[in-house]
């Protein structure tokens, strides 16, 4: 794993950025696994920027979202499809049939997350997989105790996940309880991880994702067994790690 530890989240967000930006940059197909949350929002406002600049193009690139809340329809403001439209798609001149979020309003799940699978699959797999960390350990939608060979699938949300989002949603009931969300064993497969954390209430994960044991109970720990890690931390969140 290389960790970069940033001063503050606007660096971290401008080093993220750059590193998305010099693999579209060297390879124009590339495929990307994207996340939301709050932790990218300022490397798609980073990465919009070069964008603006002229200096990256997005008409080759392919995307790939990490999951979507299970009942949203694309056009709820809280459904991820419309967070990534807001902070990213918008901007930049991506196809829109580039673009892949698993479809949360589903009649068939199992279908739908196979068919997330080859699609991903079909488009030559991941370059590079964009994750946050939640404070449980979770990435993508995987919460602890998953099982690493996981696939794409349907998930129920921690309390602590639905709390932590609830901040999205006019109130905690609001928040849905599951999700489709990929597995650990589709974010292992991309060739490359960036993993991003910001703030104190992230060092004591972070801290255990990296010098902790490899447990299904922080699911970020398996990252240890990744090739190709980099993991972005502003100096709040690497407090523990002096
Ligand atoms: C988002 C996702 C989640 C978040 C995590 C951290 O697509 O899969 O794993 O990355 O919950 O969220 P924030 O960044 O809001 O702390």
């Amino acid at each position: 794993m290389r960790i970069i530890v940033e001063k503050d989240y606007k660096e971290l967000s401008k080093k993220a950025a750059n590193i998305l930006a010099s693999q579209i940059i060297l390879k124009p197909d590339s495929v990307l696994g994207l996340a939301t949350g709050s932790t990218p929002i300022g490397t798609y406002e980073e990465l919009v920027g070069i964008y603006k600049k002229g200096n990256i193009n997005f008409s080759e690139v392919v995307t790939f979202n990490l999951d979507e809340y299970y009942g949203l329809d694309s056009s709820n403001q809280q459904s991820y499809y419309y967070f990534m439209n807001k902070y990213l798609f918008r901007h930049i001149n991506i196809k829109t049939e580039n673009i892949h979020i698993p479809n949360g309003r589903t009649k068939d799940v199992d279908l739908e997350c196979r068919d997330y699978e080859e699609r991903i699959k079909a488009a030559g797999g991941i370059d590079i997989q964009l994750l946050g960390i939640g404070r449980n350990g979770h990435i993508g939608f995987n919460e602890p105790d998953v099982k690493f060979e996981a696939l794409t699938h349907l998930v129920t949300l921690d309390e602590d996940t639905i709390k932590a989002n609830s901040r999205f949603f006019p109130s905690i009931e609001d928040v849905p309880k599951q999700a489709i969300s990929m597995g650990i064993k589709t974010i292992m497969r991309s060739k490359k991880i960036l993993l991003l954390a910001s703030g104190r209430q992230k060092s004591q994960t972070i801290y255990e994702m990296i010098k902790g044991k490899i447990t299904p109970k922080l699911p970020a720990s398996v990252l240890q067994l990744h090739p190709d890690v980099t993991v972005i931390i502003d100096e709040e969140a690497a407090i523990l790690l002096k």
